[in-house]
């Protein structure tokens, strides 16, 4: 006996192959949708791999430390120079030396105690004020005016140290 099919059956059957497809096509869409990142070349699947690798090869050893780039200028330090005072003795040496070693100009020797008893007699602070400011022939702070007065005073002080 033939069996008639429906309409119900029909309508059944057609939902359910309707539902198959949809389900089908939503999941080739997404089976493309994972594999259109790859390439069918090899070389594309691993090209970030092998520009990273290239990059490491031919990286720069090292930076040349350019002022005129900007790139790097931060990486320059500008040391900040701090003008050093000189002790006693450097003033001394550089300076006072020319004149008060060899007695030139008629300047009391340093060592020479003799030559500076009447000095010392004046007391300190004297001494101190002519060298920084100049007594008979012999020039302010002994010609170099960059030395400070301090300078002066520790120069004045090894002098009389040594007598
Ligand atoms: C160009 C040579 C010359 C130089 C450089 C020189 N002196 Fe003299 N100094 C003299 C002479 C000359 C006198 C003696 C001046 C006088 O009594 O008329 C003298 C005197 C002095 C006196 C004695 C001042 C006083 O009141 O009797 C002191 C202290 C002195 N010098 C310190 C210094 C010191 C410190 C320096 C270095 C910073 C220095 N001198 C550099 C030539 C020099």
């Amino acid at each position: 006996m033939e069996h008639k099919v429906t309409d119900a059956e029909f309508y059944r059957i057609f939902a359910i192959i309707t539902i198959i497809i949809v389900a089908l096509s939503i999941f080739i869409a997404i089976l493309s949708n994972v594999f259109a990142g790859y390439s069918t070349s090899a070389d594309d699947n691993y090209k970030a791999e092998l520009q990273e690798l290239t990059h490491q090869r031919t990286e720069p050893i090292g930076k040349i430390n350019l002022a005129s780039n900007p790139v790097i200028k931060q990486e320059i330090q500008i040391a900040k120079v701090e003008k050093m005072s000189l002790s006693g003795e450097e003033a001394y040496n550089s300076v006072c030396m020319s004149c008060h070693t060899s007695g030139a100009a008629g300047a009391p020797m340093i060592g020479n105690s003799s030559q500076w008893t009447d000095r010392m007699a004046k007391g300190k602070e004297t001494l101190y004020s002519n060298a920084i400011n100049g007594i008979g022939i012999m020039p302010a702070k002994g010609g170099v005016a960059t030395l400070s007065d301090d300078e002066v005073k520790a120069a004045v002080d090894y002098i009389l140290s040594k007598n």
